[in-house]
């Protein structure tokens, strides 16, 4: 691929007069640096994203080296590019003024950059149209140690009059290099975050959703950049990003006529234009990305550092194993069942027993998805003493109780559908449209605001022993329409801003008053995951999809953006082909629970599932809060590894499954290098989650120094007889 010619060299020498005279904002964490300036016209460029500089004086002159500063036709690096005047690229920002105008321009006014805290950063832009008066605030968050960068944007109403806001990014960055790979991903119910790579080309590619809630069913908000060439796992130039934000998302990625990329993210503004009153203010969404030259496994080592000790709920807490009860009953369930399953639970040994769908209605009882969502009042029938009997039973056999709801739905055959029917996201003219037989509620509207937190706080507090959540929110926005902001006379444009919002206002409501409990985000499995929803979230539902060898994939995937922390895997017998030992040892992966009916488990098969959960609960210190590691790549080998190593370094984990059965593929060959080790000390390598009876190569007598297997590696000996091969690799004295 050939560049564009770069401008002349007198041009060149024009412009560094001006360049060493303007005014640069440079934003750094310990390794990286954003470089901005501002021009003659008062117009702020990004001129520099890459490794921090040495000395910070140097940030001043990089202006001058580049070339395509010349004329307007040459300017496509505006941090943050306004529509309608000289841009005739993608904008990040688009107003209709008060009097209708649709032309913006946004010129440096100041900025500051203030400590929030050890580490924390957080430097302030203030840009102003001086026509209008409206005025944009650019905010740059830098966690330091972990190169995370968080970017949003405030507007500022300044004119006497409502403005229309037609289009709002949250970051606008300018990115130079000569090639670059966007890894996607995409996907539906059950097929969560399937993976597709390429090179960006000229033109500008959109990733977006227009879902509204459960809106990233298709395609969450997240991507994976490489510039130059495909990065490795441990080489190459990486961006990993995230928009914090649970509702309609877009990022476009633009190839400039200098082959840069200009890349714009936000909230998608379709069908959501936002209208500001005089003096009012609109903060974006936040932009979340971290960047790494040492490849994808430090970029993902980063965000996951970052994500525990900045942004998942209690990132750097415990977590509870748990035995659910979806699979195993689906609704078909009664008190009596409950109660003997909590046996299971306790036998299994692990924390909590979560009861699933099923639980609520009366007059509508929930018995399939096609009723009672909405009426959360104990089904009298199923459950004659209530949920409060039920936690006592739990506690009884030495077990916690938690709890399935979905308070931002509502079936059309439910008490609630019936008596609030302004309550409901429909076309009052029109036909309904129905995603799982359900409707989703208007969280647009204070009234109903105050409802899904009333379901949450009224379970809570009638049940006080209640020690978990699984929230879930199964439908997507048909036939958008709000009542209540039509009643209010405001544009119907807001409900996808004003949901998002609505939810976020709930869920800080319960964090308030409810700070102890696990809430795990569920969305019909992974149709809602992002940094926006999860720093109310303690972990997610990874998907609905359990069967072991996709999930292989699906956790290798989500683990470039989440820590495992995060991520709930539950043994299921969703794929029955798959071995016991399999599906426990790659939930074992995740934050691990089980999905069984456990009294039919054989002897054996019990055994083995108590051992893992004994196992699970040795190490999982290692996994929530040690560094991760993608050993070999289910994408390039016939079989996974993973491995996790604790902060000091003494022990490790490494998990390795078999993903492809052909004959000449189904056994390991080659030793696998591990990582993260310390390479003066020495391990034991013993081998976990072993059935009952089964052999092991790994009984513990070999010790290998950490410099052999960094260096060398390790064979994990996977077989088609050993398809998943769990190994503890502990320093000895
Ligand atoms: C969704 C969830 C499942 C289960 C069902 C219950 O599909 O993803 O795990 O909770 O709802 O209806």
């Amino acid at each position: 691929m050939t560049r564009a010619p770069r401008l002349s060299v007198l041009l060149l020498v024009l412009c560094l007069p001006i360049c060493l005279t303007a005014q640069v904002v440079t934003i750094a964490s310990d390794d990286y640096a954003i470089a901005l300036q501002v021009d003659a016209l008062k117009r702020l460029e990004t001129v520099y994203f890459g490794p921090r500089l040495a000395d910070p004086a140097d940030y001043a002159a990089i202006g001058g080296q580049l070339g395509y500063r010349g004329t307007n036709e040459d300017f496509f690096n505006h941090a943050y590019t306004p529509a309608g005047t000289w841009n005739v690229a993608e904008p990040a920002l688009e107003i209709a003024h008060a009097d209708g105008n649709p032309s913006t321009e946004l010129s440096y006014v100041s900025h500051q950059t203030q400590t929030l805290e050890e580490g924390v950063s957080l430097t302030t832009i203030e840009l102003m149209d001086s026509l209008y008066q409206t005025r944009v605030r650019l905010h740059y968050k830098v966690y330091s140690a972990p190169n995370v960068f968080e970017q949003w944007a405030t507007i500022r109403n300044g004119e006497s009059g409502p403005i229309m806001l037609k289009k709002y990014a949250s970051a606008n960055l300018y990115l130079r290099n000569e090639r670059f790979f966007l890894t996607q991903y995409h996907g539906s119910w059950a097929e969560e975050m399937q993976p597709e790579t390429h090179e960006l080309t000229a033109g500008t590619k959109v990733l977006d959703t227009k879902l509204g809630t459960r809106s990233h069913l298709y395609g969450p908000p997240t991507f994976r950049l490489e510039f130059d060439q495909p990065a490795t796992e441990e080489t190459g130039k990486v961006l990993l990003a995230n928009l914090a934000w649970s509702g309609n998302f877009r990022f476009e990625f633009e190839r400039d006529r200098h082959e840069n990329l200009r890349l714009i993210a936000g909230a998608n503004a379709f069908a959501a234009e936002y209208q500001l009153q005089a003096g009012e203010s609109f903060e974006t969404p936040h932009f979340i990305y971290t960047y790494s030259e040492q490849g994808r496994g430090a970029a993902s080592r980063q965000l996951h550092r970052w994500a525990r000790q900045y942004r998942l709920y209690d990132g750097e807490g415990e977590r509870l194993t748990l035995l659910n009860n979806w699979e195993a009953t689906y609704f078909d369930f009664d008190e009596e069942k409950l109660v003997e399953l909590f046996d299971g639970a306790a036998e299994l040994g692990v924390d909590l027993f979560l009861l699933d769908d099923g639980w609520f209605a009366n007059k509508y009882p929930r018995n399939s998805d096609g009723a009672g969502l909405g009426d959360w009042t104990e089904n009298r029938e199923k459950l004659p003493h209530g949920l409060g009997y039920l936690v006592k039973e739990a506690n009884k056999k030495g077990v916690q109780f938690g709890i399935w709801i979905e308070p931002e739905m509502v079936n059309p055959k439910s008490e609630l559908y019936e008596n609030h029917l302004d309550w409901v996201i429909r076309q009052p003219d029109r036909r309904e449209f129905y995603y799982r037989n359900q409707l989703v509620l208007d969280l647009s509207n204070p009234e109903v605001q105050d409802y899904v937190y009333g379901v949450f706080d009224r379970i809570f507090t009638e049940n006080p022993g209640i020690a978990y959540v699984k929230w879930d929110c199964n439908a997507v926005i048909y036939n958008a329409f709000s009542d209540y902001l039509d009643r209010e006379g405001r544009p119907q444009t807001h409900l996808y801003t004003d949901y998002v919002r609505g939810l976020y206002r709930v869920l800080e409501r319960v964090r308030e008053k409810y700070p102890e409990v696990p809430i795990m985000l569920c969305s019909g499995g992974g149709g809602r995951v992002d940094y926006g929803a999860l720093q109310y979230f303690t972990e997610f539902w990874v998907s609905d999809n359990t069967a072991p060898l996709d999930r292989v994939y699906m956790q290798w995937d989500y683990s470039y953006f989440y820590p495992a922390i995060a991520m709930c895997a539950h043994v299921t017998n969703w794929d029955r082909t798959a071995s016991l030992k399999y599906r426990t040892d790659v939930a074992s992966m995740g934050k691990l629970g089980f999905d069984i009916e456990v009294d039919e488990l054989s002897e054996a098969d019990l055994a083995f599932c108590q051992q893992a959960v004994r196992n699970y609960k040795s190490y999982s210190d290692i996994l929530w809060k040690g560094e991760m590691y993608r050993l070999q790549s289910p994408y390039e080998h016939p079989y996974a590894s993973f491995q996790f190593v604790d902060p000091a370094q003494a022990r490790s984990v490494m998990f390795s499954y078999l993903v492809s059965r052909r004959f000449e593929t189904s056994y390991a060959v080659e030793p696998v290098r591990l990582q993260g080790l310390d390479p003066a000390k020495r391990y034991r390598v013993t081998e976990l989650n072993l059935y009952p009876d089964a052999h092991t190569p790994f009984d513990g007598s070999a010790v290998y120094s950490g410099d052999f297997l960094m260096k060398v590696g390790i064979n994990p000996a996977v077989t088609a007889w050993r398809q998943s091969v769990v190994l503890q690799i502990e320093a000895v004295e």
